[in-house]
């Protein structure tokens, strides 16, 4: 049995840290886990421009511990009108690492999302042409189509075709949490990649009705059915280079959450290698984690592996019931359980 786990210095391909107090709170968290992190734009107002990107990565450059040497990658809020050239120039500088595509309407912060992706073929046209990775919240936001089918129907009547019109766009399907999801992507070409979350491999949707409402449990895509999670596990296992590490770790304080209309989120941040490493211990693929936590990433995105290591112990951790900041809480992902990993 594997005890100690030394891995290369892992990335987080999918984070919200916020803006102002909620910022400064989390964003050494995320740091003290990981080297570099997808940042995700839906802050209000969204970062839809070179500009605004470059002044948000400050304020996270800022609001980071003194000893950190965490890189955030950036992302484009991509609206239904856009600026391409801007968006292509930010890419070229190295400002953008990617951009995102929120259906208007899907989630936390999208109401300036995409109306309908055909109003941004030409945007996907100019990504395309210069490599930019297109990230996809994949869910359609119909109202006649039930929650758990959104990611399922946004494959067929979305995806699909996108990945047909444009067959050369680098794709990431994030946060996904469906055999669907997982189905779609071990099929279609080697420019389709997909983000796993922690508690997509963790939990199914019983999680949110145990004994009760349980408003933590809820974030967007919702999760799904048994069968599911484990199709979502056992690919973030399996070793395909088209699965890596993206938590969406996505803080809400307290009182958002446990709300008449509670917001969607999981604050994973704090121990997210430890829950990582427990569903992989769990299914005796901890040779496997090194891959998707610190390398299929890098490689899809084209960026250099990191150097250095971190070293998980078998060991239990406690995930408080609470994080305070200034003046509120956060209710961490596995709030009070015990965890068996511990990272050193
Ligand atoms: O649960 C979620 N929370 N899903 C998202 O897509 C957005 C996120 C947030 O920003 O709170
Ligand atoms: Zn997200």
């Amino acid at each position: 049995m594997t005890d100690i786990l030394t891995i290369r210095r892992p990335d987080d391909w999918h984070v919200h840290l916020r803006d102002g107090s909620m910022l400064e709170a989390v964003a050494g968290y995320t740091a003290r886990q990981f080297a570099r992190a997808i940042v995700m734009p839906n802050l209000a107002p969204p970062v839809t421009t070179t500009a605004a990107a470059r002044a948000y990565r400050e304020r996270i450059m800022a609001a980071l511990p003194e000893d950190s040497d965490f890189t955030p990658l950036m992302t484009a809020y991509l609206t239904d009108t856009i600026d391409a050239d801007d968006l292509a120039a930010g890419h070229a500088e190295g400002v953008f690492t990617a951009a995102k595509l929120y259906p208007a309407g899907a989630t936390t912060n999208s109401d300036s999302g995409v109306t309908d992706v055909a109003n941004i073929y030409g945007v996907i046209e100019r990504m395309e042409a210069i490599d930019m990775p297109l990230l996809i919240h994949g869910e359609v936001t119909d109202s006649e189509i039930d929650i758990f089918d959104r990611e399922a129907v946004f494959i067929e009547r979305i995806l699909e075709p996108l990945t047909r019109k444009f067959p050369a766009l680098r794709i990431v399907f994030e946060h996904i949490t469906t055999a669907n999801a997982v189905a779609f992507v071990k099929d279609t070409g080697p420019n389709i990649a997909a983000t796993i979350t922690p508690h997509h491999c963790v939990i199914n949707r019983n999680a949110m009705f145990t004994g009760g409402i349980r408003p933590h449990a809820y974030c967007l895509p919702v999760a799904k059915r048994e069968p599911h999670r484990l199709a979502v596990r056992a690919a973030a296992v399996s070793g395909s280079s088209k699965f890596f590490l993206g938590t969406d770790t996505a803080p809400h304080v307290r009182g958002d959450k446990e709300s008449s209309c509670g917001c969607a989120g999981i604050f994973n941040a704090p121990f997210a290698l430890e829950s990582y490493a427990e569903v992989f211990a769990a299914e005796g693929a901890l040779d496997q984690l090194e891959g998707f936590a610190s390398e299929h990433g890098p490689r899809f995105y084209g960026l250099p592996l990191n150097e250095g290591t971190v070293t998980l112990r078998r060991a239990p951790t406690d995930v408080p019931d609470a994080i305070a900041l200034e003046g509120a809480e956060i209710v961490p992902f596995q709030a009070g359980e015990t965890l068996g990993w511990t990272l050193d």
